[in-house]
């Protein structure tokens, strides 16, 4: 027997399958500060198209912890005219990438400043995330920017902020990059940031 489909059950199947999963978030609810391991995440989260939740990235290569330390840097100029791109509405989530190069790492201090600074440019009452830059688990040791240790030393500062409740931010997990999702060491080619999308989804919707 010969199954035809109707055209216009075809027209319904291509519009479930490109649906959001969750009830849709507002556009653009939910910024992001960190540096270019951030916007690997957002470029990935981005091309999954299946929400517009998160920003895309918005020019913040190499803007470790100590870029976000000044509540008046140029790296929250930078955040503020994201938002005011976005109309105005301060974001209601906001994710802080714990981010570093080798020297001179980061301090637990700096990483509280850095959340503190993001609750005042988020909406009140805002859901603060952190997490840590991503770590490699078949090659720890491939980050040369933060250093042998580093990615592991920036999840660990993520973790710590995430138990600290008087900061009443949280984690939701480690992002990880495989060998053959990296370009350079650090950074994550197609793939990867593919990859990274999808954890970010799992994390967020
Ligand atoms: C903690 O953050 C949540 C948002 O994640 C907010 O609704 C709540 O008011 C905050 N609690 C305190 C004590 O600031």
């Amino acid at each position: 027997m010969h199954l035809t489909i109707p055209p216009f059950l075809l027209g319904l199947a291509t519009a479930a399958a490109i649906q959001p999963r969750q009830s849709s978030p507002a556009p653009h609810s939910m910024g992001f500060i960190g540096c270019s391991m951030a916007e690997n995440v957002a470029q990935g989260y981005t091309s999954l198209a299946l929400s517009a939740k998160m920003w895309p990235p918005y020019g913040t290569n190499g803007l470790v912890v100590q870029s976000w330390t000044n509540t008046k840097s140029s790296s929250w100029q930078l955040f503020d005219r994201q938002v005011a791109k976005y109309g105005g509405s301060k974001p209601t989530e906001v994710w802080v990438m714990v981010c570093i190069f080798q020297n001179p790492g980061a301090t637990y201090e700096e990483v509280k400043t850095m959340i503190n600074n993001a609750r005042e440019h988020a909406a009140p009452g805002a859901k603060i995330y952190v997490t840590g830059q991503p770590v490699y688990p078949d090659n720890p040791s491939s980050c040369f920017l933060a250093g042998a240790s580093g990615p592991q030393a920036t999840v660990d500062l993520a973790k710590r902020a995430g138990a600290d409740a008087e900061l009443n931010v949280t984690y939701p997990g480690e992002f990880k990059l495989m060998k053959g999702e990296v370009q350079d060491g650090c950074h994550a080619n197609a793939a990867g940031q593919k990859s990274l999308g999808r954890q970010a989804l799992d994390f967020w919707g």
